[in-house]
């Protein structure tokens, strides 16, 4: 059990006597499925919060504080110190995020090490930035010598989907850029932020990072109301992240960096590779059980080559083996939230009634917090797996005739992240790339959907993103330019 009794403020891990919730794993230690208790954690008060915020104010001091200013070199000693030290948690984080959010032995060891390279890649994009910032450019008989400067405060949400590695590519590119940061994990995944603490603590100056455990409505409510945060970083879902952002008093001078939520389809067409439109869908679609926003949610097949698709994309899902997240080969695992298997159930009635059908054996199987996954098709408008993003183990297979219309479905749609397509044909391919890129910001040919690897920018249009990730482009996202401009060299 971790019972965590400490978070950290103003560079000192405070004691907390105060409320404490339980943390449960969907994961079962025994034989009758019972959640099992992993450990508690603080339930910090607007108080706390609100010292949090203090703290990370001080730190910036209006752009003159101890942070915004360092050398670009001592800026960077504190993140590979912070590095080195979270490399010695590698084997107690990787076993939180099999036991807190289910994530599979491969993946959870993918996240953390994928985690520590984006660090690494960060402090060589930063040098890079600063390596640029020596060079003078001239135009119009002006010189200017080019910089990037910090924003400010940043509020940093992560998701529980990767509570750590896409959480870090918020807080790292943040704090290498000068900003201090105030950091709320997700609900889930929060524990194994825990023995992080003394690392943040021993690598950067007073109130630089600050960790706070609690309710979003609680904490994050007083600290936006305040005016006092110049960036809302957040992975998660725009509805929340619209409450957030309108509780501050100045939305309209707020810095967004938001990744958000997505329907990507894929498209496969008559000429397609079925064998490798089949594994690539297994894959973009059920990875960690569907629970990515790159994952693959809607599945638009021509018709002439639907039914072939269909029997063999359901008899591989159907061999997919269930698991603890530890067990070998294991691809799905119980979800860890407790209320999405009887919501996929009742997407999964709602598409039953409407005329669709479940293709695979066990699609839909039900216990505890485990769904077996359900290939439906074929799915229409009328259903709500066709408009929600199901976030979990529910396929809708979409059958088409003409490419008009997954192209009409995804200029419709609320959200533009990504699309995989599936074809051979260069002629009819190339026109349809150059019309999806202006639907989303990732065409994948022949390949699932991903955000990886971390170099890309990952973005999105409509609600999906607003400003952009990679270790290039967040750099960007937590920066401004800022420039000397002389008429002498
Ligand atoms: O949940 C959204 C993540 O950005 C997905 O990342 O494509 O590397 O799994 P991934």
């Amino acid at each position: 059990l971790l019972h965590q009794k400490t978070y950290l403020v103003s560079g000192e891990l405070k004691q907390w006597e105060g409320d404490i919730a339980e943390v449960y794993s969907t994961i079962s230690s025994t034989e009758d499925y019972k959640p099992t208790l992993l450990g508690t954690i603080p339930q910090l008060t607007e108080k706390e919060a609100l010292e949090a915020l203090d703290a990370a104010s001080a730190a910036y001091d209006k752009g003159q504080g101890l942070w915004p200013t360092m050398k670009v070199v001592d800026r960077i000693a504190c993140m590979e110190k912070f590095v080195e030290q979270m490399k010695t948690k590698r084997e107690e984080i990787v076993k939180l995020l099999m036991w807190e959010i289910g994530k599979n032995l491969p993946d959870s060891q993918k996240e953390f090490d994928r985690t520590i390279d984006y660090i690494y890649d960060t402090i060589e994009a930063y040098k890079q930035i600063d390596r640029d910032s020596a060079k003078f450019e001239k135009n119009q008989g002006v010189y200017a010598h080019i910089r990037r400067g910090p924003l400010g405060v940043v509020l940093c949400l992560g998701p529980y989907n990767y509570p750590l590695n896409e959480t870090f590519t918020l807080l790292i590119p943040a704090l290498i850029m000068g900003n201090p940061v105030i950091f709320k994990p997700a609900k889930l995944g929060v524990l194994l932020i825990s023995p992080l603490l003394e690392a943040f603590q021993n690598s950067f100056p007073k109130g630089v990072v600050n960790v706070i455990y609690g309710r979003g409505r609680v904490l994050a409510t007083p600290i936006m109301q305040s005016g006092k945060i110049d960036v809302l970083a957040l992975i998660g879902n725009s509805k929340s992240a619209n409450a957030i952002q309108n509780n501050h008093p100045k939305k309209n001078r707020l810095r967004l960096v938001l990744g958000l939520e997505a329907k990507n389809p894929a498209i496969v067409l008559p000429d397609a590779d079925l064998d490798l439109a089949v594994d690539e869908c297994i894959a973009g679609t059920l990875s960690f059980n569907g629970q990515r926003c790159t994952a693959l949610k809607v599945l638009y097949v021509h018709e002439s080559v639907v039914d072939d698709f269909n029997k063999r994309y359901s008899a591989k899902v159907d061999a997919l083996k269930f698991g603890n997240p530890w067990d070998s080969d294991v691809k799905l695992t119980p979800l860890p939230e407790v209320n999405k298997p009887p919501y996929i159930k009742e997407l999964i009635d709602d598409a039953l009634e409407k005329g669709a059908k479940i293709l695979n054996d066990k699609g839909g199987e039900l216990s505890e917090n485990f769904i077996f996954p359900a290939v439906l098709y074929p799915v229409d408008k009328s259903m709500r797996i066709f408009n929600e993003e199901q976030f979990g183990p529910l396929i809708p297979i979409v059958p088409f005739t003409d490419i008009e219309e997954p192209l009409d479905d995804m200029a419709a749609s609320n959200y533009g992240q990504q699309v995989s397509l599936f074809g051979k044909d260069i002629n009819t391919l190339s026109p349809l790339i150059d019309t999806l890129v202006n639907l989303v910001c990732r065409v994948n040919l022949n390949s699932s959907c991903q955000r990886g690897p971390d170099v890309y920018p990952f973005t999105g249009r409509k609600d999906s993103a607003f400003s952009t990730l990679s270790v290039h482009d967040a750099l960007r996202s937590f920066s401004i330019r800022t420039f000397v401009a002389s008429k002498d060299n």
